[in-house]
């Protein structure tokens, strides 16, 4: 094994194809290669208000839509943050270990917190505190993260070096970021300069994993592009990408284009080169049948276990028992290097 991964994903809404090709795939890769966490941060779902009968779905929701995309909890633990205690309790350490200053710096919390940021909450604020616990709870070397996050595991990197330095140990270990391939960005369907996202109103702007095939055709026939052929080769720079300039033109056929590549298992190079010259209409058949087939069995299966959420219940309380058993020997760690007396 490489190393420990740790991964976490907010339990706020149902998981879309970015979620799918940006992280929940290349998670189910990195299991053979590394020891895998797959967390439901539902503690940091609630920096927001949620409606609990939301948040309870939601939560398994996502398990199930880390089950049915192959996450194999055999091997891999999956739970739910708030079934693991640890989380909690080393957050407050850390948090007396990081800075007002530092957190103050966060733009992730300038940007939710938006023009009435007296009125956020605190837990919104110390966000990011509680992210440096979940990965130093459990002594992760590895972090897959998204751009947005990349300041936060930073963050979580300096708060392990402080705690070091100020109790003279080598308890905290500082993780190492994993920032996915060339598929990690998903663009919205209606808009190709907008990454496809949860908030926006429109359901047409993303394909939902758990989307019918019907719906995904729907969606990929209303997917916004333009009048013109698909383009060729000529507007791939020599690592083969697409040009900026290129992209900048036609945002959203890039984006089809970098979607069927992505499902497909190839370079957009390859994909470009296929459609050539061809029209929209046949290139966004080909892309639902595409789409329809690796999706499909994802979205079958995880209404399958949404229809028995006792066998999603169970596979959560069986991770947060294998989480329990990792991090409460590293809690008890840091908590004699503080000064703590055991309880
Ligand atoms: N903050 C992350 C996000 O919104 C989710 C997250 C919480 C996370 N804890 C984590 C990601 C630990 C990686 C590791 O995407």
């Amino acid at each position: 094994m490489k190393g420990r991964i740790f991964s976490g994903v907010q339990p706020t809404h149902t998981l879309h194809l970015g979620n799918y090709l940006g992280a929940v795939r290349n998670w189910v890769r990195m299991q053979k290669e590394y020891e895998c966490i797959f967390c439901v941060v539902d503690m940091h779902a609630i920096t927001v208000f949620q409606d609990p009968a939301e948040l309870t779905k939601n939560t398994r929701e996502v398990t199930a839509a880390f089950m049915a995309s192959g996450i194999d909890v055999s091997h891999s633990i999956i739970f739910a943050q708030s079934q693991n205690r640890v989380h909690a309790q080393l957050a407050w350490i850390l948090n007396c270990v990081a800075r007002v200053g530092w957190l103050n710096r966060m733009t992730q919390f300038k940007e939710k917190a938006g023009k009435d940021r007296e009125n956020a909450s605190v837990g919104l604020y110390t966000y990011p505190v509680l992210m440096a616990a979940d990965i130093l709870g459990y002594r992760a070397t590895h972090v897959p993260v998204g751009e947005d996050q990349k300041q936060h595991l930073e963050l979580a990197r300096d708060i392990a070096q402080k705690f070091n330095t100020d109790f003279g140990v080598e308890c905290l270990v500082p993780p190492a970021p994993v920032i996915g391939g060339p598929a990690a960005r998903v663009m919205s369907l209606r808009d190709g300069t907008k990454k496809m996202s949860k908030s926006d109103p429109s359901d047409y702007s993303r394909i939902n994993m758990t989307d019918d095939a019907d719906t995904i055709a729907l969606k990929f026939r209303k997917a916004k592009t333009d009048p013109a052929p698909l383009p060729g080769l000529e507007v791939l720079d020599e690592k083969g990408f697409v040009k900026a300039e290129a992209d900048a033109l036609r945002p959203e056929a890039y984006n089809l284009m970098a979607i069927y590549a992505a499902l497909s298992d190839q370079e957009i190079g390859a994909v470009i080169g296929a459609y050539e010259g061809k029209e929209f209409s046949a290139f966004k058949r080909d892309l639902t049948e595409l789409a329809v087939s690796v999706l499909g069995p994802i979205g079958a299966e995880m209404k399958r276990l949404l229809d028995h959420p006792a066998e999603i219940d169970a596979v959560l309380s069986r991770g947060a028992t294998k989480a329990r058993a990792i991090s409460e020997p590293i809690l008890t760690e840091i908590e004699r290097a503080v000064g703590f007396l055991p309880a």
